[in-house]
C-alpha cells in the first residue's frame, strides 16, 4: 500500500505506547484512524494527541478478548469512517516471572490478550476486507521475544511465537485478496507496558509470581530507555509501503537472532545423510498438496 490518504485504520491499544505511535505516523500519513482501547484514560490521552495533531479519529472502548464487542466495534468504524483497510493488532500485555511459579491465570491472560487478541482481531476484520475487495494491510504486534524466549518471560513469549506463526500464514493465505501481512518484532519501546497488570481482569488475578510497584518501577525503567513509539512506527509505515512481512529495526537483536538460527541449523543431518527417507517423505506431501486441490476444484465445481 503506497497511499494511505482517506483510508481507514483500526488500531488496538490504540491509547497508548507502540499503538498510539501508529496512530500518530499513519494519521500523518492521511489515515482516518479508529482507537480500541481498554483503558478510558488512555483512549482520552491518545485521541488528544491525535486530534492536536489534525488526525481524523474516533475511540472505542474495547477488551479484545470480548469477541461480541469486537464485532461492535468494526460495526461503529464502519459507521464512523466506513471500511477499514488497515487492522493494527497492537494492544498486549506481559507479566513476568519464574515460569515454573505460573499459575493457569498467568497462562490464561497473557495468551487470551496478546495471541487472542490478534486472533479475534482477524477474525472480525478479515471477512469484512475481503468483502469490501480494496485490499489493505494487516500489522501484528509479536515482539523479539517471537524469537528468543527466555525464563522470566516464557508465557509472554509463547504468545508472541504464537503471533508471528499466524502472520506468517495469514501472508499467504490473504495474497491473493490483495492484503498484506506485516510481523512487527520491537525489542525496547519506550511504553507504558511495565503497568499492564493494571488492566489485567480480576478473573486472572490468581498469579503465581510476587509483583508489587518495585516490580513495576523496573521495568519501566528498561522501557524509559525504549524506541520512541512515533520512531518505531516510521519503520512500520515504510514497511507496509512494501509490503515487508518481518519488520524488526533493532541493530542490537542482529547477533543473538544470527545465534539463535545457527543453533537451530545445527541441529539438523547432512543434507545427503538420507535420501530414501527426504524422497519418500517429499512424495508424500506432493502427493498431499495435488489431492487437496483436487478436492478444493471438486469442491468448486459441485
Ligand atoms: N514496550 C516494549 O518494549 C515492547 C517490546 C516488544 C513488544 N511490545 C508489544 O507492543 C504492543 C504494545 O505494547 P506497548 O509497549 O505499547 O504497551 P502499552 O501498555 O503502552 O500499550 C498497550 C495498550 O494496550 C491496551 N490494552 C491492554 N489490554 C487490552 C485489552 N485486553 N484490550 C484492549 N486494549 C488493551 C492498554 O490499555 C494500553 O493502552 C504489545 O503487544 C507488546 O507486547 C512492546
Amino acid at each position: 500500500m503506497e497511499d494511505f490518504n482517506g483510508k481507514v485504520a483500526f488500531i488496538t491499544g490504540g491509547g497508548s505506547g507502540v499503538a498510539l505511535g501508529q496512530a500518530k505516523v499513519f494519521g500523518k500519513a492521511g489515515c482516518r484512524v479508529v482507537i480500541a482501547d481498554i483503558r478510558d484514560d488512555h483512549l482520552a490521552h491518545g485521541l488528544k494527541e491525535l486530534r492536536a495533531q489534525g488526525t481524523e479519529c474516533h475511540g472505542i472502548r474495547l477488551d479484545i478478548t470480548d469477541r461480541e464487542a469486537y464485532a461492535r466495534a468494526a460495526d461503529e468504524t464502519e459507521r464512523v469512517f466506513g471500511p477499514a483497510q488497515l487492522l493494527f493488532n497492537t494492544a498486549g500485555v506481559s507479566l513476568f516471572g519464574p515460569l515454573e511459579k505460573s499459575s493457569y491465570d498467568d497462562y490464561d491472560w497473557q495468551m487470551n490478550v496478546n495471541f487472542g487478541g490478534v486472533v479475534n482481531g482477524v477474525q472480525t476484520f478479515v471477512p469484512r476486507m475481503i468483502a469490501h475487495g480494496q485490499g489493505g494491510h494487516i500489522v501484528n504486534t509479536a515482539s523479539l521475544g517471537a524469537f528468543l524466549s527466555s525464563n522470566f518471560a516464557g508465557i509472554y513469549c509463547a504468545s508472541k511465537f504464537a503471533v508471528l506463526g499466524l502472520s506468517e500464514a495469514l501472508r499467504q493465505a490473504l495474497e491473493k485478496y490483495n492484503i498484506g501481512v506485516s510481523v512487527l518484532c520491537p525489542a525496547n519501546v519506550k511504553t507504558n507496558i511495565a503497568e499492564s497488570i493494571k488492566t489485567r481482569p480480576e478473573k486472572y488475578s490468581h498469579s503465581g509470581y510476587e509483583y508489587d510497584e518495585e516490580t513495576i518501577e523496573s521495568l519501566a525503567r528498561i522501557y524509559s530507555q525504549g524506541m520512541e513509539p512515533v520512531e518505531l512506527a516510521q519503520h512500520v509505515l515504510d514497511a507496509v509501503k512494501r509490503n515487508q512481512l518481518y519488520i524488526i529495526p533493532y541493530p542490537e537483536s542482529r547477533a543473538p537472532l544470527q545465534a539463535h538460527f545457527e543453533a537451530v541449523i545445527a541441529a539438523l543431518p547432512p543434507e545427503d545423510s538420507d535420501p530414501e527417507g527426504v524422497a519418500k517423505r517429499n512424495a508424500a506431501m506432493l502427493r498431499y498438496r495435488d489431492e487437496v486441490a483436487a478436492q478444493q476444484r471438486k469442491r468448486e465445481r459441485s
